[in-house]
């Protein structure tokens, strides 16, 4: 495993509608086990494969340490509920960090990193940083959907 940089806001990748994986092979496992040692080494709590320059529909959550989700072609096929909390990203600037709009529970459908067909219900913080990741898939950041600040 090694680590990969990450890329920032303001490359180009990170606004591309991110390719289908289609082979579920060794170069993929590689690819998901640096993504998980690039996140823990930057603190962050989730990575998709576009932020460290791979235009590949692959997405990594991790909220706690005992959790580790990997996605490939994600897909949201049901959602509900609502919450606003504070977001940051690994690509963009903390300064930029603000509230954003997110479903309260989502259930994700894709592949393990097998190929094997997954379903992923997750709640609270681990459904907004899951639809973080998959934001980026399309080339969507966070500070695209910023909620207006009220002071
Ligand atoms: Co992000």
């Amino acid at each position: 495993m090694s680590t990969r940089e990450i890329i920032k806001e303001g490359n180009i990748i990170l606004r591309l509608k991110a390719d289908e994986v289609k082979v579920f092979d060794n170069e993929l496992h590689t690819l998901l086990d640096d993504m998980y040692e690039t996140m823990i080494k930057a603190q962050g709590v989730g990575l998709a494969a576009p932020q460290i320059g791979i235009s590949k529909r692959v997405i990594i959550v991790s909220t706690n340490p005992e959790e580790r989700i990997e996605v490939i072609n994600p897909e949201i096929v049901k959602f509900s509920g609502m919450q606003v909390g504070l977001e940051g990203c690994l690509s963009v600037d903390p300064s930029k960090n603000g509230n954003v709009k997110r479903p309260l529970k989502v259930t994700v459908k894709g592949y393990d990193r097998e190929g094997n067909k997954i379903l992923v219900k997750a709640k609270d913080f681990t459904a907004r940083a899951l639809c973080h990741e998959i934001d980026h898939l399309n080339g969507v950041l966070f500070i695209d959907k910023l909620e207006p600040n009220i002071e």
